[in-house]
């Protein structure tokens, strides 16, 4: 039910869930990205340009999908799951082992599955202690201006 431009709905979702698919999809996660592999799915998310409004310089698609995500990864909380979406990924390995044409985008992958409150190989030192806590965000005087941008 998410909105987007003109309802054009550009966002085409790949859920990946087969053991064999899922091993064939851990080739194309970055170094780094090693904790992805205890994910039970991973979510490949595409969209075209011409799938959405393009008005001008203004160009929806991804904008319209992430919106969506956004709210996906919403959904997948109230859940009980967790959705984390990365751009540590190959988009060349993943349209190989997919079979996405290349006029296709690949935006991101997501790994969704249970919160595991135990450590796996697949984590690293640095990726354990970036999650043992909430990342800071920008206070509001650095992103949010009234009546006029300054
Ligand atoms: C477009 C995008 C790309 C991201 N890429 C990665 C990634 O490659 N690896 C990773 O571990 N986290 C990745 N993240 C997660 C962010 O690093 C994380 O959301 C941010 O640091 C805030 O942390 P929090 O979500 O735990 O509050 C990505 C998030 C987004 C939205």
């Amino acid at each position: 039910m998410a909105p987007s431009c003109f309802n054009n709905q550009p966002w085409r979702l790949v859920f990946i869930r087969s053991p064999e698919m899922l091993a064939s999809m851990h080739s194309a996660l970055s170094k780094g990205n090693e904790w992805m592999r205890d994910a039970s799915m991973l979510l490949v998310v595409l969209s075209k340009r011409e799938f959405d409004c393009i008005i001008r310089e203004r160009e929806y698609y991804q904008f319209d999908t992430g919106i969506a995500m956004g709210l996906l990864m919403l959904m997948a909380t109230e859940m009980g799951l967790v959705a984390h979406p990365v751009a540590g990924f190959s988009p060349k390995k993943t349209r190989e082992i997919l079979g996405i044409p290349e006029d296709v985008a690949v935006i991101t992958v997501m790994a969704i599955g249970r919160k595991s409150y135990g450590r796996t190989a697949n984590v690293t030192d640095e990726q354990w202690n970036v999650d043992s806590a909430r990342p800071v965000r920008l206070r509001y005087p650095e992103f949010v201006y009234m009546e006029r941008y300054s």
